[in-house]
């Protein structure tokens, strides 16, 4: 057992403007398997999610349905809710922005930034996108014809001219941030955020703007402006205080044990609101910060991000979950097995905090390979096999010279190492490596049931062996269910029925010997939880999901593989501003793209992908990267091994086809690659280039 601390973590509050996709889902599914495997830690633990419910974008959505805000909001809060519940999500409180209880803590905030001297009235003029609900300088966004699109959003944003505004002094916090995060290694994490932030960060930072006067739909500011305006706060500030006003007062009980506990997931898009902004914010109200700003990467589809202002992206995670629900099993039960497959995907997949593109084919081969075979194999084995060995009423008991031999020695390691790595992983916010290490496991089980062979026991009369192998695949089994219960709730709960245990899953020990579970099992219920599903099956489910224009439609330039690397992690969040094409960058903006000369020592293709190659590149760091690039139609992989060529090496990295990608490799060429970057000298690898 862990000493039992508080855990307190949070999604983001998802905008009401549209109903939930994948993207959303994916957060809440992570935040959901962290705070279940808290729980089983005996941690006293709080997941909280929620909606977001003011601003100018809700506004606007509001008008182009045809309502009023108050109306679009009620009626689409609940379907955030209402698709938790589908999958089966457990939150500890759902909080909105608009209920009075939210707004009274943010009005204590603003009093307190008011109080130290940190809010002052001016006027603002710039870009703003009202998707981000954030002002931009020209740098940050991108030139079309005459107008400054957002790179998140796509889509153009608008002037605000000489608004009356309330400012908060963000510039005096640039230190005192980069003073906390230096103290606190675990404060924004995976490092290349961390990385992100602090280059933001020294570059200096303009007050901000936090009250609007253009419309209404906000929380009323409660200072009075001298001129007589009605300013309403900016969306933001409103916003990220949730995490806080759902602990009730600022002074009260639940905030004292769990808010310097807080631990904030969210995606890239929204990182520096909840790295830079929010801890001024607090800091100025003089309020501790969260513990951990775990920030993840994009789900793309055919390499554009999943958004709800790119329909052709979209995916309703209910509906999939719907179309991977096993057959024979209750109502309830098959629909959160149908989850399960699906949270297994997402959190297997990619390392939380990389990018990743979603295609059926690594989710549908997944499920088959894993899920079906691996797992889903050794639950039906031990489901049957048990009642067999056990026939003549004897109960599972382990022997102790049958415990010593070499098949039982090495499944017993296993067994201790998975444990106590699984648990380790999932303390770390890596729920990808945690599935592989419960796996290893899995397939331990499955050789151990080849091994001692229980269908031939099962043939002779119930004795030392057949009970003593009971005990081993029971225990196994047991400990199985119990660590894949953070990701997969409704199959642990399956099999431990199975075993006639009770289904509350604890967080299983090490010592295999030491189970002791029931001696009856019921198994009735050996049907598959996973069903393997064939091709005819597999394209069912695509051609429900995918609609046909957006399955014939070609994949947008942008997204083929593009120079060498592949998907490129995304266009950079704001705090990176990225420069127009064609437009001059600065020196320090061209060395933040960190060029270093790597020696290609492996190339292999990719399976399945025919212009990818998947190469182990040196570059003298005294580790291998491996780097997929996009390179495969034009280079065959073994002339490739022993050159030395560009790699990007400072890239946040993106798993693609499963691979991690760590940096890419300059090539020219846009679809079709032309060349391979070079130098015309041996340079050690590692060597930067300028
Ligand atoms: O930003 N891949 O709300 P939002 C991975 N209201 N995660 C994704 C994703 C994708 N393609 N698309 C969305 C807001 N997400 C604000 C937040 S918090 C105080 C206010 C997830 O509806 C991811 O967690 O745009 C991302 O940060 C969030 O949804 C944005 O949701
Ligand atoms: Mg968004």
């Amino acid at each position: 057992m862990s000493d039992a601390k508080p855990f307190y973590i949070t999604t983001p509050i998802y905008y009401v403007n549209d109903v939930p996709h994948l993207g959303h889902a994916y957060t809440t599914i992570a935040a959901d398997t962290l705070a279940r495997y808290h729980r089983m830690r005996g941690d006293q633990t709080r997941f909280l999610t929620g909606t977001d419910e003011h601003g100018q974008k809700i506004e606007e959505a509001a008008t182009k349905a045809g309502r009023t805000a108050r109306e679009h909001v009620d009626a689409v809060a609940p379907r955030f809710a209402e698709c938790w519940h589908q999958l089966g999500i457990q939150y500890d409180d759902f909080i909105r922005t608009t209920e009075d209880r939210h707004q009274a803590v943010v009005r204590v905030l603003w009093d307190r930034m008011l109080a130290r001297g940190d809010l002052y009235l001016a006027a603002y003029e710039g870009w703003y996108c009202v998707g981000c609900e954030a002002f931009y300088t020209e740098s940050q966004l991108v030139k079309d014809g005459a107008d400054w699109t957002c790179p998140t959003h796509k889509r153009p944003t608008t002037w605000v001219a000489k608004e009356r505004s309330w400012f908060f002094r963000l510039g005096n916090y640039a230190q005192a941030l980069l003073d906390h995060i230096e103290q606190h290694p675990h404060f924004i994490q995976p490092d290349a955020y961390r990385s992100e932030v602090v280059s933001f960060l020294r570059g200096g930072l303009r007050d901000l703007s936090v009250s609007r006067t253009s419309f209404s739909w906000g929380i009323p500011v409660p200072t009075p402006d001298p001129e007589g305006q009605h300013h309403v706060m900016y969306v933001w500030l409103d916003a990220l205080t949730n995490y806080l006003s759902a602990l009730g007062p600022i002074d009260g009980p639940l905030s004292a044990t769990f808010w310097p506990r807080a631990v904030h997931l969210i995606g890239k898009d929204i990182l520096r609101f909840h790295a830079v902004y929010w801890p001024a914010f607090l800091l100025s109200a003089g309020l501790p910060l969260p513990r951990t700003i775990y920030c993840h990467g994009w789900w793309t589809v055919r390499g554009e991000k999943i958004s709800k202002s790119l329909p052709a992206t979209r995916i309703d995670p209910v509906k999939l979950a719907g179309l991977l629900a096993p057959a024979g099993w209750d109502e309830a039960t098959s629909r959160l097995l149908g989850v399960d497959a699906l949270r297994y995907y997402l959190l297997r997949e990619i390392p939380l905090g990389n990018d990743g593109d979603f295609t059926f084919e690594s989710l549908l081969g997944r499920y088959n390979a894993e899920l079906a075979n691996d797992l889903g194999n050794l639950v039906t084995r031990c489901l049957t096999l048990l009642p067999r060995l056990l026939a003549a009423g004897r109960p599972p008991a382990r022997d102790a010279a049958l415990g010593a031999r070499p098949l039982d020695l090495e499944l017993a390691a296993i067994h201790a190492q998975a444990v106590a790595d699984t648990g380790q992983y999932l303390e770390a916010f890596a729920p990808h490596r945690a599935l592989e290490a419960t796996w290893v496991l899995v397939r331990a089980g499955n050789r151990y049931v080849d091994q001692s062979k229980p269908w031939e026991l099962a043939k002779q009369p119930a004795g030392v062996e057949s009970a003593h192998v009971a005990h081993v695949l029971a225990s196994c089994l047991t400990t199985i269910a119990q660590l894949i219960a953070p990701v997969l709730p409704a199959a642990s709960a399956a099999i431990l029925t199975g075993l006639g245990a009770p289904t509350t899953p604890r967080w299983p020990g090490p010592d295999l010997a030491a189970w002791s579970g029931a001696a009856t099992f019921s198994t009735d219920k050996a049907v598959p939880m996973f069903p393997r599903l064939d091709d005819k099956a597999a394209a069912r489910i695509v051609a429900a999901m995918v609609p046909p224009e957006v399955a014939e439609a070609p994949a947008p330039a942008a997204v083929s593989p593009a120079p060498a690397a592949a998907p490129a992690p995304a266009k950079a969040s704001p705090a990176a501003p990225p420069a127009a094409p064609g437009a001059a960058i600065t020196y320090e903006q061209f060395m933040a793209t960190e060029l270093r000369v790597g020696h290609v020592l492996a190339a292999a293709p990719v399976p399945k992908a025919k212009k990818l190659l998947q190469l182990t590149v040196d570059l003298g760091e005294g580790r291998h990267r491996t780097i997929v690039a996009g390179i495969a139609e034009a280079y065959a992989p073994e002339v490739l091994v022993g050159r030395k060529v560009i790699v990007v090496a400072n890239l946040a990295p993106a798993t693609i086809r499963g691979i991690m990608s760590e940096g890419m490799i300059l090539a020219a060429g846009d679809e079709a690659i032309l060349g391979l970057s070079a130098l015309d000298r041996d340079v050690p690898a590692g060597t930067r280039v300028r």
